[in-house]
């Protein structure tokens, strides 16, 4: 219903009322030879998952989908699915519904500072060509305090939190995938990818010219927060002037 005519993502959706993660329907579809662009959502996750292993909660009134992606991709660009994936949920919360959210590399969506969304790719690969991609996009839209764990709460929000208003899961998942859909067409087909759109990520990036703390595996970095290059790579200044660049990790702390 809130597709534009040429979005072919998301034509076919799997809604359940509560599975346990809808990265794993969608894992399952595919075996089953579900088409691209097939989209799983679910009302509530038990075992939603997070990046870095961690877990996802999941309560009735979020946004929990799985899209289905399958056209061949080279593998050293499959991480620009994810960042183009975080530019396509800002820019649709920005154009559609006017809220000014922000991207904290690589891919938190924050509104007011704080994380209302996440997303999560898991990338299956045949050699150097990805054959497909489970693109799990977790937005809190309308959560309530009571649904986000005390010692979140100063880092965690949800749509509703921080407007006052509740959202419609249906039109913010349209939102989504039309801004996503170009974005995506033009990485497969013509290579474009997260080139195109680095500009816009550097001026929705919610910590440029920031100080930040990343952590890398087991060790932590801190440095000033200087862009982010074609490839989605963050540079980073450090106390002692070396330049660094982090290919991939996470940013666990910042300030101005
Ligand atoms: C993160 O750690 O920031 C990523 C969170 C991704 C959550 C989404 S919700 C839909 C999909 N199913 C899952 O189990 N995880 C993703």
């Amino acid at each position: 219903r809130y597709l534009k005519n040429s979005t072919t993502l998301g034509r076919q959706v799997t809604h359940r009322s509560r599975v346990h993660s809808t990265n794993t329907i969608a894992s399952e579809l595919l075996s089953q030879g579900a088409p691209h662009g097939t989209a799983v959502t679910a009302d509530e996750q038990s075992g939603g998952r997070g990046r870095r292993g961690r877990s996802w909660i999941s309560p009735f009134g979020g946004l929990w989908m799985s899209l289905l992606l399958t056209r061949p991709l080279p593998l050293h660009r499959a991480g620009e699915i994810t960042l183009l994936a975080g530019v396509a949920t800002a820019r649709a919360l920005e154009h559609t519904f006017g809220l000014p959210a922000r991207i904290k590399w690589p891919n938190d969506i924050l509104l007011h500072q704080k994380k209302i969304c996440g997303i999560l790719a898991e990338i299956r690969a045949d050699g150097e060509n990805v054959h497909s991609v489970i693109l799990g996009i977790g937005m809190n839209v309308n959560l309530t305090e009571n649904d986000i764990l005390p010692e979140l709460r100063n880092k965690a929000s949800s749509l509703q939190m921080e407007t006052g208003q509740r959202f419609s899961r249906a039109e913010v998942m349209g939102a989504i995938l039309n801004e996503f859909n170009p974005m995506y067409t033009e990485l497969v087909e013509n290579g474009g990818g997260f080139a195109k759109v680095q500009e816009e990520w550097l001026s929705l990036c919610a910590h440029l010219g920031d100080w930040i703390e990343v952590q890398l595996g087991t060790e932590r970095k801190r440095g000033l927060c200087l862009s982010i290059d074609r490839n989605g790579v963050l540079l980073m200044k450090m106390d002692n002037g070396q330049e660094i660049r982090v290919p991939s990790g996470e940013i666990v702390a910042s300030e101005t």
